[in-house]
């Protein structure tokens, strides 16, 4: 599968990053598979700048770095969101990249990977609310880590090691989300190409 990963922080000082380089290193164990990041600091998106709902406006135009966003993302055939929780929810500025999708995300799946205080699962499932919205839809596993994920995850994206020979640990979980967003990927992309 074509696989994105998607940064969903741009904070000075953000964990996301390393978290993303985490998720990266597990995904390229399978099958394959090639794998990006996509960091929204290389996207400079003003809040939403449209006039008309990105989904209902044929003659839409959107700013260069917009489309730029939107080119990238088409290249996929599925992704995982890196998400914090802010104030119980997942941040502001994924929210805005996600607005400007129109149908990028169409019938591909989205597997979330969150992180926080609390384990992020307030920011999963408003996230699970909210892919739907853009004719794509999250799978049923997802990833947590509790606390602070620059505490067990290098920057190059290295699990503790005791952590990581734990079988019910965060890389055994993350394991079994990829290989979940693959079947569905594969799956789909197959619905796709036989246009069902
Ligand atoms: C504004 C703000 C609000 C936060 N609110 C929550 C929260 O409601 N629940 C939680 O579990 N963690 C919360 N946290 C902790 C973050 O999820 C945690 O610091 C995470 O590493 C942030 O991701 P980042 O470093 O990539 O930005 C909050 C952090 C910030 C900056």
């Amino acid at each position: 599968m074509k696989l994105q990963i998607i940064v969903g922080s741009t904070r000075p000082g953000r964990v996301s990053d390393r978290v993303a380089r985490w998720v990266k290193n597990e995904a390229e164990n399978l099958n394959e598979t090639e794998v990006e990041i996509l960091d929204l600091q290389d996207y400079d998106l003003p809040m939403l700048d449209e006039p008309i709902s990105p989904q209902f406006n044929p003659e839409r135009k959107p700013n260069p770095e917009a489309q730029k966003w939107l080119d990238k993302l088409s290249e996929a055939e599925a992704y995982v969101l890196v998400t914090p929780e802010y104030n119980r929810s997942y941040s502001a500025v994924l929210k805005n990249a996600l607005d400007y999708i129109d149908f990028q995300l169409k019938e591909k799946p989205v597997a979330l990977v969150a992180h926080g205080s609390t384990g992020g699962a307030q920011a999963v499932a408003h996230l699970r609310g909210v892919l739907p919205g853009l004719k794509s839809f999250t799978t049923p596993s997802a990833t947590f880590i509790v606390g602070r994920a620059g505490d067990i995850i290098d920057e190059d994206g290295n699990l503790d090691e005791e952590l990581k020979a734990n079988p019910y640990g965060p890389q055994a979980a993350l394991k079994a989300t990829l290989e979940e967003l693959n079947w569905y990927s594969n799956a789909l992309a197959a619905a796709r190409s036989e246009g069902k």
